[in-house]
């Protein structure tokens, strides 16, 4: 058994293959010995449907645990009546003070946030469970991406409004109210918002730092071989990265296999593989899993079985496979900067070329694509530099898309 609860959050674009790979890993922990949870953080949720359940069974359960073999438990969660009640008292004036204010400062100019009642209530239960030690594993069946970014700010939200405003407006509020506008020009609300923005709060406290501990939480980002789905994932790898999380690994599902000869799929096969070996520019050295397309559809037990067995095989579903931010964006001293792991420390000319929103960096033999947040998109590489085994590249003032940039280390200054 494990000592300490791991979350696994299972997200990519729409239909790529997150709720069947989230049940498939499901099954084959709970057969592991895992006491596993996967919860279905999608309010559309499909979860039964792939297990292939009675859905009177999951529609008696009301968004509550249900468990339905050893080990295994789901659950899909619902509104909650006094979540809701919890909710309308405070969304009002969260939505409003996002409107005034924001987090770190390139997340909330690339994000306008407004997390739902199904996000905030998942994250309530993942918190609950983590200090109940009610589970060996959560695996969270993400909603499609942007949906899944909504969630994981949430924390960030709220810890950032507590934390740097919170303490300080409520003593505000309450001795210069009718003056607070020469201060600030965050609205003020009354007491008893504060009071439910607190047991909020409370509920939520401490799950944002299991969020980004990625020796607990990782990222598996699913994709399918083909152009608009990987431009996606390349955005979700940048934005689960902004938020410092870690992606463990990327699954790309619905390949096709060697098997099928028939003319019509040719091209087909041709395109996948060609997408197939980009795959490794855009997420290496984050391990990449591959699966087939199956002969049929993922519904039940059997099917689920049969991609678990493909997907993981002698691998730990359970395990980190990767543990470091691939890169990390921050702006230091007013300058823009993305800081990437190289894997080896050593090396020559930096060529960067960027297009639109995406940056291309070459090192030696080297190159790695990465997707650009739209602060940066229009700015240049200034310079770049290795330190140690990261890439420093500073982004200066605009530029136009497709322009060249040589740095070297020594024109650097490294
Ligand atoms: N490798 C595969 N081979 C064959 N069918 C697959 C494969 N992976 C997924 N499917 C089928 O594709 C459909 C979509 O899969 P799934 O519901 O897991 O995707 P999703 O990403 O959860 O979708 P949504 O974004 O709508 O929640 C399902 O019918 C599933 O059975
Ligand atoms: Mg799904």
């Amino acid at each position: 058994m494990l000592k300490r609860m791991r979350i696994i959050l299972f997200a990519g674009k729409g239909g790529v293959g997150k709720t069947s790979v989230s049940a498939a890993t499901g099954l084959e922990l709970a057969r592991r010995g895992c006491r596993t949870l996967v919860m279905s953080v999608d309010p559309a949720h499909s979860l039964s449907d792939s297990f292939d359940l009675d859905r009177r069974l999951l529609d008696r359960s009301q968004g509550r645990l249900t468990r339905i073999r050893n080990n295994l438990w789901i659950q899909e969660v619902e509104i909650q009546e006094e979540i809701q009640r919890h909710w309308r008292e405070v969304h009002g004036y969260i939505s409003s003070l996002l409107n005034v204010s924001g987090l770190n400062e390139i997340l909330a100019e690339e994000l306008a946030i407004f997390p739902s009642m199904e996000e905030v209530s998942s994250l309530m239960y993942v918190n609950q469970y983590l200090r109940d030690n009610r589970f060996d594993v959560i695996l969270l069946d993400c909603a499609p991406t942007g949906e899944s970014l909504r969630f994981i700010s949430m924390p960030t939200t709220l810890e950032w409004y507590m934390n740097k405003i919170f303490t300080v407006q409520r003593g505000v509020a309450r001795m210069v109210r009718p003056m607070h506008s020469t201060f600030t020009s965050i609205p003020l609300p009354g007491d008893d918002y504060f009071a439910n923005l607190e047991s909020l709060y409370e509920k939520l406290r401490g799950v944002d730092r299991v969020l980004v501990d990625s020796n607990r939480t990782t990222v598996r980002l699913v994709t399918n071989p083909e152009k608009v789905v990987l431009r996606e994932t390349q955005r979700a790898f940048m934005y689960f990265s902004l938020y410092g999380m870690t992606i463990d690994a990327v699954i790309v599902n619905r390949i096709l296999p060697r098997e099928v000869r028939d003319d019509f799929f040719a091209g087909w096969k041709n395109l996948h593989q060609r997408y197939v070996a980009s795959v490794e520019d855009m997420f290496a050295p984050v391990p990449i899993w591959k699966l087939p397309l199956f002969d049929s559809e993922i519904l039940g037990v059997r099917e689920l079985d049969r991609l678990a067995k493909t997907l993981y095989g002698s691998r730990d579903p359970v395990g980190v496979h990767y543990h470091e931010a691939p890169y990390k964006f921050s702006k230091v001293n007013g300058t823009y900067q993305v800081r990437l792991k190289l894997p080896f420390a050593d090396s020559e000319d930096v060529d960067l070329y960027q297009r639109f929103d995406e940056l291309i960096v070459r090192v030696g033999s080297y190159k790695r694509h990465v997707a650009l947040p739209q602060r940066l998109a229009n700015r240049a590489p200034s310079s770049a530099k290795i330190q140690g085994s990261e890439l420093v590249i500073n982004f200066g003032k605009g530029m136009k898309d497709g322009q060249q940039t040589k740095a070297s280390k020594q024109e650097a200054g490294a």
